[in-house]
């Protein structure tokens, strides 16, 4: 991805094929079930920008995009980001909610596997991901990748559901992880001044977003902070790290985006 590319607003690339059809049908109904403007998008756009600290003219990659729930209230809090979303449901990402050029932004997004980003070292003052990692084989394989896109200094977050939260225990099919789970995955890729919590302590919705906005309070009190539906956790490219220059070879220099050279506040501990 060429991050001195801004004429690519709104590209679509299939750079990684889709998998599999399956993949494909199982995203398509997330369009209708996701509730735009729902108390935990709400509360987990707020996180984005105050853990990865987005201000206008960050930009950032949001791995796992869907059809831009989060990036919506992004562009609405902050309305001039330059933002690459990737996720590999085409279908997700035709049905984009946010055009670039809403407010200041500017919007690409690319079809692509988020173990194979095909976008350049240390291009991003900012990578975020929501409910993403938890539906990869090898989530830390998806650190790796948005370690090496970031730039140094550059702040990592991620959003999951939370396996110490009791609701998602008993109801959540998919894989869950904790807090000090996601932690360790940022440990391992190097990330620093990490910083691990929960938010969304009162169930989603879109009837009590006040009251929902108003639970959040709970994030500081000691141990029932881990506690929240969702896990977040932030972390920091070590200043200084050598970017590294892709291989010629692993990227297909056809592609645009690859040839182009180019605190959670108080209620999150720091590692
Ligand atoms: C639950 S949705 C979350 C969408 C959005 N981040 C949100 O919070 O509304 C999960 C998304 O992850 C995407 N996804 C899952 N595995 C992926 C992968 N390996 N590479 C890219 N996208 C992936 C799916 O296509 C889907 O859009």
């Amino acid at each position: 991805m060429g991050c001195n590319n801004p004429n690519l607003t709104q590209a679509m690339t299939d750079v990684q094929s889709v998998r599999s059809s399956s993949a494909i049908s199982r995203w398509s109904s997330y369009i209708e079930i996701s509730k735009r403007r729902s108390s935990s998008a709400e509360i987990t756009a707020t996180n984005f920008i105050n853990a990865a600290a987005i201000n206008d003219g960050s930009k950032i990659l949001d791995l796992g995009c869907g059809h831009g729930r989060i990036t919506e209230l992004l562009v609405e809090k902050v309305p001039s980001i330059e933002l690459v979303g990737v996720d590999m449901t085409r279908h997700l990402l035709e049905n984009f909610v946010v055009r670039s050029g809403i407010n200041k932004c500017k919007i690409e997004l690319i079809c692509a596997d988020i173990a194979k980003l095909p976008i350049d070292d240390g291009c991003f003052d900012a990578v975020v991901s929501s409910r993403v990692f938890q539906y990869l084989p090898d989530p830390i394989c998806g650190v790796r990748e948005g370690v090496r896109v970031l730039k140094p200094g550059g702040r990592f977050v991620v959003s999951i559901p939370n396996r110490l939260n009791v609701v998602k225990y008993l109801t959540y099919r998919q894989k869950l992880y904790s807090p000090f789970e996601v932690r360790d995955w940022f440990r391992r890729c190097g990330l620093e001044n990490i910083e691990y919590g929960s938010m969304c302590f009162f169930p989603s919705t879109t009837r009590w977003r006040r009251l929902a906005s108003f639970l959040e309070g709970v994030a500081k009190i000691p141990f029932v902070k881990y506690l929240g539906g969702n896990v977040i956790v932030k972390g920091e490219k070590k200043m200084g790290t050598r970017v590294r220059e892709a291989p010629a070879n692993s990227r297909e220099s056809s592609h645009p985006f690859r040839s182009a050279r180019t605190g959670l506040q108080s209620l999150l501990r720091t590692s």
